[in-house]
Parts: structure tokens; C-alpha cells; sequence
């Protein structure tokens, strides 16, 4: 069905020999990288696990535990979380009031960081839970995107007006105060065995959700960042691993097709047009596994009405995709973030998806979002940010949310994530 993407797979497969990276020494109770696996203290580490950026914003120790609690007994190992939540200073008497945690605030050419009990505090207490509870944690250091403060809060502080997304990747300003950032974090949690991954941006692109692109941003711009970044989080942190959290589109000289606006022209997430080469990517010496993401519901939005194939399929070709390119370098790969926003949809489709991705050795399968049920936080109507709300005791239901309540889609991972702990590789 995908005869012109089995073709550039099969030659970007064989014009890349790479030996595996060596492995590295960690201390006790580090995860690490043993080929294309993962590895806890010599043994396998392959894990299902999930997302959830609420969980640093709980405000009682009960929801907390509840949360690990059903982790734990569900069977996930790993935990994506945000290691970022910034705000303008205007925003801080509101968050005062809402009990909203953050951890930076702008307020002129620098921002100041909030060490106190609704700042770091805060998630020194998740770092702490995990530990307890034996979950490790993949931390974002910041956001492609508006949400929970990110990137451009740097641009639209520190540069000029009217400056473009991509200046976040290129402006020596941005980059010493976006690495101060990581430093304070990395440097805090650095010696602790809970964190299973550094993650340098969530999502990095070109342009955002509120600041456009340069004419001049290309794949070379965010590659150029991913390893400078990387390689200054391994001069910090000789032993944790370093992933690049891109959505993973392709920057390949034959792309993929697709039809847009009733013409079938080359398909963004395949030549490069978002900015990011996951091949050049993950073949940088300081990121240690690819990742990737998957929505096409939300990339497609036109699919359905001329596309000749179907989502369902599009998200294996896409699983089956990354397998190769990152086993060509000889690194794991995880599914790091997917969803459709339709429970009826997520229940046809993703018993496919994570099915393709058992079958092509994916080191780690992580659907977002995880949902929490009985919370007991603020009689359950607290409003978090933008419009996420903890309601009637569940966490924030962004629609790609599920719950232990929709048995088949529950039961689909925990089943995953039994058979994956007890797989021996
Ligand atoms: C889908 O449509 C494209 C463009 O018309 C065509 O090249 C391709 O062969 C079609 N695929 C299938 C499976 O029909
Ligand atoms: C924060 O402040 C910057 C600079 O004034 C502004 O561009 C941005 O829109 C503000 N963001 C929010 C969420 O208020
Ligand atoms: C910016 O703020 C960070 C965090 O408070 C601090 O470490 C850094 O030195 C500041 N940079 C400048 C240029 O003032
Ligand atoms: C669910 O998938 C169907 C196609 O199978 C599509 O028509 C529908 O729009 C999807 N629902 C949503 C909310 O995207
Ligand atoms: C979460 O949102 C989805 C999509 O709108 C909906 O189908 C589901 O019932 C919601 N779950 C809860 C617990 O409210
Ligand atoms: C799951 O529980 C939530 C919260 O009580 C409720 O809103 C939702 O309707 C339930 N869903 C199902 C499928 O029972």
C-alpha cells in the first residue's frame, strides 16, 4: 500500500551502516542503553509507560500517591513529566491564589526562578515519589509551545520584537539562559536514579503556536541545537540519558505524498518542512534513544476526504518507520507520545498501533495521556491552566485522556505493559 515509503525505507536502511553505540557505565539503579534495549542494572528495561504534565501540579500528597499507586499497579515504568512551567510576572498573583505550580517567571531580559513550595518544591516531591515508588521519569526542560510556558516566552523576552520562533535555536542569549535553566535542573536531580531520561524540548519546530518561522529555519537549525544541547547536558550529567523529544518527522530527499487542499503534494512530516530530520537526530552522539510522536487525526485533518488510506494504517507505517531509522543506528526506539481524541477511535486503533510497535522492538510505548480517577484535590473543580480541570476527581480530560473506567483501552496497555516485563530480550 505504501510502495514509495517501503522504498525510502529500504535505501535509507541500506546507505546506513553504523556500528551501536558502546555502552556506557552507570551507577546502580541508572537505566541506560544496551543496543537497541534498554537496560536497569544488567538487565532488560523495555517498558509501557504514559504522560502526564498534571501530575507536578497536584496540590495534595494524597492525588500524588494515588497516582504513583495506579502507576505502579498498572504496570507502566516509565513517567513523561514536564521539568518546565513558566509564567509572565502578570500571571503570578493568579497562580498565588489558584495554587498553580511554576517554576519561572519573566519579568524583563531575564526570568528568576521560584525555588519555593509552589516552584521546585513541588517537583523535588515527584522526584522524590518516583524513587519511592521505583517509576522513572523522562523531564522536558521546555515547550515548543505556549502551553505551561515555553520557548517563546525566551523570544518574546530576551529578543528583539517581531522575532521569529526559530530564534530560540540560534540566539547565543537564549541559549546561555536556556541552558542556565537546564543546569539548575539537571544539577538538582542529577545524582538521582528516578530520572530515566533528560528530554531537551518538547516538540521543537520551526515556528509555534504563536510566533511564525524565519524564512532561513531548517532542519540543519534544530540539528545544529539538538547537538549543542545534548552535548552540554552530557558535560553536566555523565551517566542519565539524553533524548531530543521531537515529533519525528523526516527530512528525506524522496518524500512521502499525501493530499492537501485536493492536490498530492509532498507530505510535511517527510521533507523537512517542520524543521526537524529525525534521522540526523538521532544519530547524534549525545542522544541516546529516538522518540517520537503520533496524531494523525490532527495532522490530517483533510485525510478522510480524499486519502486513499487510513489513519489507522498511515500510524503503523509511521511506528514502522522509526523502528528502522533508529535501529540503523543502532539506538532503542520509543513511541514516546500518541492519541486520537475519539474514545471510539482509540479503541479501534490503538490495539494496531501498539501491536506494530511490540513487532518492530520498540524499547519503550507511551500513549498520552495517563488519567487519573478519585482525585480529591479542591472538591475537584480546580481550574489548572488554559482549560485543563481536575472534574468530579478525574485529571484534566484533554480528550486524548483515558481512564481506568474504559476497561478496553486500560486493559489493551496493561496487558502491553505485563508482557513487555516479562519478555526477556
Ligand atoms: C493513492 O493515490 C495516489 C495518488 O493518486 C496513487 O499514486 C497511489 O497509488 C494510491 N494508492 C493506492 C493504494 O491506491
Ligand atoms: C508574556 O509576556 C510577553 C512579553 O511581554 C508577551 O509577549 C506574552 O504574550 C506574555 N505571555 C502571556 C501568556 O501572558
Ligand atoms: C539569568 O537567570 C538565571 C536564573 O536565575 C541565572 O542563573 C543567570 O545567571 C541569569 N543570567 C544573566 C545573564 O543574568
Ligand atoms: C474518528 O475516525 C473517523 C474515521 O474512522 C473519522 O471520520 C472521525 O472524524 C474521527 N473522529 C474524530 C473526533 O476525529
Ligand atoms: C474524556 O474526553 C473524551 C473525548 O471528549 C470523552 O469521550 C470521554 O468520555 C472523557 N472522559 C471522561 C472521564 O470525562
Ligand atoms: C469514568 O469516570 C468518570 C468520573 O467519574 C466519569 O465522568 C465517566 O463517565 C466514567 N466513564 C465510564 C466509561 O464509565
Amino acid at each position: 500500500m505504501h510502495a514509495l515509503g517501503l522504498l525510502s525505507t529500504l535505501l535509507a536502511a541500506a546507505a546506513t551502516v553504523v556500528a551501536a553505540p558502546a555502552k556506557r557505565y552507570v551507577p546502580p539503579g541508572f537505566v541506560t542503553t544496551n543496543g537497541e534495549t534498554f537496560e536497569l542494572d544488567g538487565r532488560p528495561f523495555n517498558y509501557v509507560g504514559t504522560n502526564s504534565y498534571w501530575l507536578p501540579l497536584l496540590l495534595t500528597e494524597y492525588d500524588v500517591d494515588l497516582t504513583f499507586q495506579n502507576l505502579v499497579q498498572s504496570g507502566y515504568k516509565v513517567l513523561r513529566t514536564w521539568g518546565f512551567n513558566a509564567l509572565n510576572e502578570s500571571e503570578v498573583a493568579g497562580a498565588l491564589e489558584s495554587g498553580l505550580t511554576y517554576y519561572q517567571v519573566w519579568n524583563g531580559p531575564n526570568y528568576t526562578v521560584n525555588y519555593g513550595p509552589q516552584g521546585l518544591e513541588r517537583l523535588d516531591n515527584i522526584v522524590s515519589k518516583a524513587e519511592q515508588y521505583g517509576i522513572k521519569l523522562i523531564v522536558t526542560f521546555t515547550n515548543n509551545w505556549v502551553g505551561y510556558g515555553g520557548s517563546d516566552l525566551y523570544v518574546q523576552w530576551m529578543a528583539p520584537a517581531n522575532s521569529p520562533h526559530d530564534t530560540f535555536y540560534t540566539d547565543p542569549t537564549i541559549i546561555a539562559a536556556y541552558q542556565e535553566y537546564v543546569n539548575i535542573i539537571v544539577q538538582r536531580y542529577k545524582s538521582s536514579p528516578a530520572i530515566f531520561s533528560w528530554e531537551l524540548i518538547n516538540e521543537a519546530r520551526c515556528a509555534s503556536d504563536s510566533l511564525p518561522a524565519s524564512a532561513t529555519c531548517a532542519p540543519a537549525t534544530l540539528t545544529t541545537w539538538y547537538q549543542q544541547q545534548s552535548d552540554y547536558v552530557r558535560s553536566l550529567d555523565p551517566y542519565h540519558m539524553i533524548n531530543a523529544g521531537g515529533e519525528g518527522q523526516f527530512d528525506w530527499t524522496t518524500p512521502e505524498y499525501y493530499w492537501y487542499d485536493g492536490q498530492y503534494v509532498p507530505d510535511y512530516n517527510y521533507d523537512g518542512g517542520a524543521g526537524e530530520s529525525f534521522d540526523a537526530v538521532v544519530a547524534l552522539p549525545n542522544i541516546d534513544f529516538g522518540g517520537y510522536h503520533m496524531y494523525p487525526e490532527t495532522w490530517y485533518p483533510q485525510f478522510f476526504t480524499y486519502a486513499n488510506w487510513s489513519y489507522e494504517t498511515w500510524g503503523a507505517n509511521w511506528i514502522q518507520q522509526h523502528a528502522t531509522a533508529a535501529h540503523a543506528v543502532g539506538k532503542p526506539i520509543i513511541i514516546e507520545e500518541f492519541g486520537s481524541p475519539e474514545n471510539a477511535n482509540k479503541t479501534a486503533w490503538y490495539p494496531t498501533w501498539v501491536e506494530t510497535a511490540v513487532n518492530t522492538k520498540h524499547a519503550g510505548i507511551m500513549p498520552w495521556q495517563f488519567g487519573q480517577l478519585g482525585l480529591t484535590e479542591d472538591g475537584g473543580y480546580r481550574t489548572i491552566k488554559y482549560t485543563d480541570q481536575i472534574f468530579r476527581g478525574a485529571s484534566p480530560n484533554d480528550s486524548y485522556t483515558f481512564y481506568s473506567n474504559e476497561t478496553a483501552l486500560w486493559s489493551l496497555f496493561t496487558t502491553t505493559a505485563a508482557l513487555y516485563n516479562s519478555m526477556d530480550w
